[in-house]
């Protein structure tokens, strides 16, 4: 499939969080957008005190996913 969007580059970091590797926008919870540029840590361990990005507390809680 074809489009004229750029490619955007994410990598999911063993035991650790999601990078995004671009411009982006996220749209939080209370309608506040932010845009956020270079590479953005998105957290999935759930254990972040500053969600939805990465505080490095993957690694207090051992996350191994
Ligand atoms: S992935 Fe880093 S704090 Fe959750």
């Amino acid at each position: 499939m074809e489009t004229n969007s750029p490619v955007v580059n994410i990598e999911i970091k063993p035991g650790g969080p999601i990078l995004i590797k671009s411009t982006i926008t996220i749209k939080h919870v209370d309608g506040a957008e932010e845009i956020k540029t270079g590479v953005t840590a998105l957290c999935r361990c759930g254990a972040s005190a500053n969600k939805p990005f990465c505080d490095g507390a993957h690694k207090k809680i051992d996350f191994k996913d």
